[in-house]
């Protein structure tokens, strides 16, 4: 079964976690795509739903799709955060930002209630690795900044586009790491905030209740044991 496929079956069966009257926080990338669509398809049959969005793309999906977008200051919280992972293990740690949105979705994620992250089954790892950590960094200072990442061991490169520096919707810059094997991340989280510069990584420390894969054998989901969530006390009682 194709990628797509699975991005889809995941999407679908997240939209059945929406409730009527809920602010969304809506992610970024393919797979966010495909929820998008599934929430705006709801709201053409009368849901009512508002949303936060975490990338400009995202704002430009969810409007042509016809779902009502607020700021960040317009609500106190979000009811529920869907979004993709570039890999994920079996701890719910995960890394994210491959689409360069890690910053407003780490915002936006650490605001909801709950957390569904969606994903086709490739997502999966047994150790983070073998994605490169994106690191959203200023712009001043940048290669200082890379440099003294570098330090912590690894090999960092910053993410260009057609040749020039790429640039997040928060007008900044991504420094992508590979780290040695067997490297722990939430140590190597907390050494790259300690540099000044750094705004925020894309390591997502278990902070999802529930993950959705789309898979060959169809859809599968998992709950994280260690978050309470809404929906799972829905199921319980
Ligand atoms: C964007 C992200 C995406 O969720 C992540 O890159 C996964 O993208 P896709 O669903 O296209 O594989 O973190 O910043």
């Amino acid at each position: 079964m194709r990628k797509e496929t699975q991005k889809e079956m995941a999407a679908k069966a997240a939209a059945l976690y929406v409730r009527d009257g809920m602010t969304l926080g809506l992610g970024t990338g393919s797979t966010a795509y495909y929820f998008i669509r599934e929430a705006g398809a709801m709201a053409a049959k009368g849901f009512r739903f508002r949303a936060v969005v975490t990338s400009k793309k995202s704002r430009e999906l969810a409007l042509a799709f016809h779902i009502p977008v607020i700021s960040p200051e317009e609500t106190e919280f979000i009811d529920l955060a869907i979004d993709g992972v570039d890999e994920i293990d079996k701890d719910f740690c995960a890394v994210k930002g491959g689409g360069g949105a890690l910053l407003r979705e780490k915002i936006v994620a650490s605001k909801a209630h709950e957390v569904i992250w969606i994903m086709d089954e490739s997502k999966l790892v047994d150790r983070l690795g073998a994605f490169p950590l994106p690191v959203e960094v200023l712009p001043f200072g940048s290669r200082w900044t890379a440099d003294a990442a570098k330090r912590l061991g690894g090999d960092v490169r910053l993410r260009c586009v057609e040749g020039r520096p790429y640039r997040t919707d928060n007008g900044n810059a991504i420094l992508d790491m590979t780290f040695p094997q067997r490297t722990d991340y939430r140590t190597a989280d907390r050494e790259l905030r300690r540099i000044p510069g750094v705004l925020e990584t894309g390591f997502f420390d278990a902070i999802c209740s529930r993950i959705i894969v789309g898979g060959r054998d169809g859809v599968r989901e998992i709950l994280n044991p260690e978050r309470v969530c809404m929906t799972a006390m829905d199921e319980s009682f």
